[in-house]
């Protein structure tokens, strides 16, 4: 018989201790997506995001994008308590100590407090994409995710231009490890998502390649392309009917099928999907506790109203294969947890191609999280 080595012990999805462990090993020094560069492409705008337990800000200082802790010098109090905003300084909510975008002290009413700077966050972009790294010491996002920003760009040429259309957000009862191992595994596709497996990807095609940082998902598209790229529609798509191109004017081939699908995973919480047709979505997760996740779902397209095809895409994917997930996910927390528990065999690939028969991608995520943790727990 094989020899089949189990996955994580429990504890590392159920463990308080874990989890803090993992907000300073992991989360406080990886590449974390936050958002996109067009959501503070003018000067005075502003977006906050969490990157693990910590709440950040990007703002667009005169043309320069800063990123640093959402946290006020004086007591503490976050800066911007909002998702996005537009400001010429910004003004603490709690005494009004006031600071620049770049985030130094103008003013604290009055008082000389000496020069007080707000602690900046690396950022860097990938393909239009806003990353922050809380740790000077990490690699650069370009050494981390080697590939990733040329193979979307050459999917998606216009990526870095592309706006928030679709945002839709839950909260899962679950671990964030349990929820990123489901998002990388497709060995539970054929069983779990139809809609998925028949209408974007051919699931016979589906491939998984895990190394360093990124896990790159791609497949083909299935025999019936996806509705939304069928050649005819496209043209119409920015009448608001019709297929769901990702740029409206379907130049060249971007409005076809046969790009097939691709997603990058970047290691711990971010992955950026193409769909057939130059479709980009996201996904981000937010460990907010040891057994809670919130997803955060984004869709990008050239502008930011949905055609009425776009609008069917968004939400045929909600509720055919993210809320698929959702069920999945909490019942799995809810067995890790359980004394009748002990870590199963994953099932691997020796060959190491990993489609929907194997499980290769989870045991590299889970070599991951080791590495990252070290003697921490
Ligand atoms: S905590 Fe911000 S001004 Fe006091
Ligand atoms: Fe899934």
């Amino acid at each position: 018989m094989t020899e089949r080595p189990g996955g994580l012990a429990a504890r590392y999805y159920t463990d308080g201790g874990v989890f803090a462990a993992e907000m300073d090993w992991v989360f406080a020094r990886s590449w974390v997506m936050v958002g996109h560069a067009s959501e503070v492409a003018e000067p005075g705008m502003v977006i906050t995001a969490r990157v693990g337990d910590e709440s950040v800000l990007v703002a667009n200082d005169a043309g320069q994008l800063r990123a640093m802790f959402n946290v006020c010098q004086h007591r503490g109090h976050e800066l911007v308590t909002s998702e996005t905003a537009r400001l010429d300084r910004i003004t603490c909510g709690y005494h009004a100590w006031t600071y620049g975008l770049d985030g130094r002290l103008l003013h604290a009413r009055g008082e000389d407090v000496g020069d007080v700077c707000v602690p900046r966050v690396r950022l860097e972009t990938l393909a239009g994409f806003l990353f922050v790294n809380l740790s000077a010491e990490s690699a650069g996002l370009a050494a981390t995710a080697p590939g990733v920003q040329d193979g979307l760009l050459a999917r998606v040429p216009d990526a870095p231009r592309r706006v928030l259309s679709a945002r839709l957000t839950h909260e899962m009862r679950a671990n964030w490890k349990v929820v990123v191992e489901n998002y990388n595994e497709c060995y539970h596709c054929p069983n779990v998502h139809k809609w998925f497996t028949s209408g974007v990807v051919a699931p016979g095609s589906y491939r998984i390649a895990s190394g360093g940082s990124v896990i790159r998902h791609a497949a083909e598209v299935p025999s019936q392309p996806p509705a939304w790229t069928r050649t005819g529609d496209v043209e119409t798509s920015g009448a608001g009917q019709g297929a769901v191109a990702g740029t409206r004017s379907g130049s060249g081939d971007g409005g076809g099928a046969g790009d097939g699908y691709e997603a990058y995973f970047v290691w711990p919480a971010s992955a950026i999907q193409c769909y057939p047709g130059q479709v980009v979505n996201t996904f981000r997760w937010v460990p907010l506790a040891v057994d809670r996740t919130l997803l955060i779902r984004e869709w990008w397209f050239d502008t930011a109203d949905l055609t009425e095809a776009q609008s069917r895409l968004v939400s045929d994917d909600w509720e055919n294969t993210v809320a698929e997930d959702f069920g999945i996910v909490e019942s799995v927390q809810r067995g890790v947890a359980s004394r009748g528990y002990t870590p199963g065999p994953l099932i691997e690939d020796p060959s190491g191609v990993c489609g929907v028969h194997s499980e290769n991608s989870v045991r590299h995520l889970q070599h991951l999280l080791l590495a990252s943790l070290g003697a921490a727990v």
